[in-house]
């Protein structure tokens, strides 16, 4: 069973949840990077982030997976944003076949729970298992339990 963590990050909260889940168990791990970088500082990029809700635009991703075929399960990492996955997983989940592996979403926020943004993962993994998923707040404890019980 070979498993692999996906995860955007913008101002690197996810990226500390992925490494962390990379440092409990054994997997290889990509950060989805997009082909043009938003802009640095929160003030500049929440514009376009809302205007890629708005016109549902589905970013390009410069990141190649490789070999996905070989991983059954995949920990996908998010911020929540505007209550659901940022639309790079839309461009991801067009891009790449997900079907039939196991999903495990984690994320992180300011407060929204990760049962707010569930039901954009599982409209986009359709034809994946999707497991319960989990909002990261720096509780490696609890994180470490949740992954056990994957
Ligand atoms: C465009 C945008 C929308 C956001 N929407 C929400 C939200 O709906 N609920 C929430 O709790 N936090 C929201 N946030 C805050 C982020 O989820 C939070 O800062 C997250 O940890 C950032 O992760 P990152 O450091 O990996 O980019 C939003 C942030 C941005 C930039």
């Amino acid at each position: 069973m070979a498993n692999l963590i996906i995860y955007f990050s913008l101002s690197n909260n996810t990226k500390s949840a992925a490494e962390k889940i990379h440092q409990f168990i054994k997997s290889d791990i990509v950060r989805l990077e997009p082909q043009v970088p938003y802009p640095v500082g929160y003030s500049n990029y929440v514009p376009i982030a809302q205007k890629e809700f708005e016109n549902q635009i589905h970013p390009a991703i410069k990141t190649k997976i490789a070999n996905l075929d070989k991983y059954d399960t995949i920990y996908l990492g998010y911020p929540t944003w505007s209550g659901q996955v940022p639309m790079i997983f839309h461009t991801l989940f067009e891009k790449y076949n997900f079907i039939g592996k196991k999903i495990i979403p984690f994320t992180t926020s300011v407060s929204s729970p990760i049962s707010e943004s569930m039901t954009s993962v599982k409209e986009l993994a359709h034809g994946s298992e999707v497991t319960d998923g989990l909002k990261y707040n720096g509780n490696d404890i609890q994180l470490k339990e949740f992954l056990n019980n994957k």
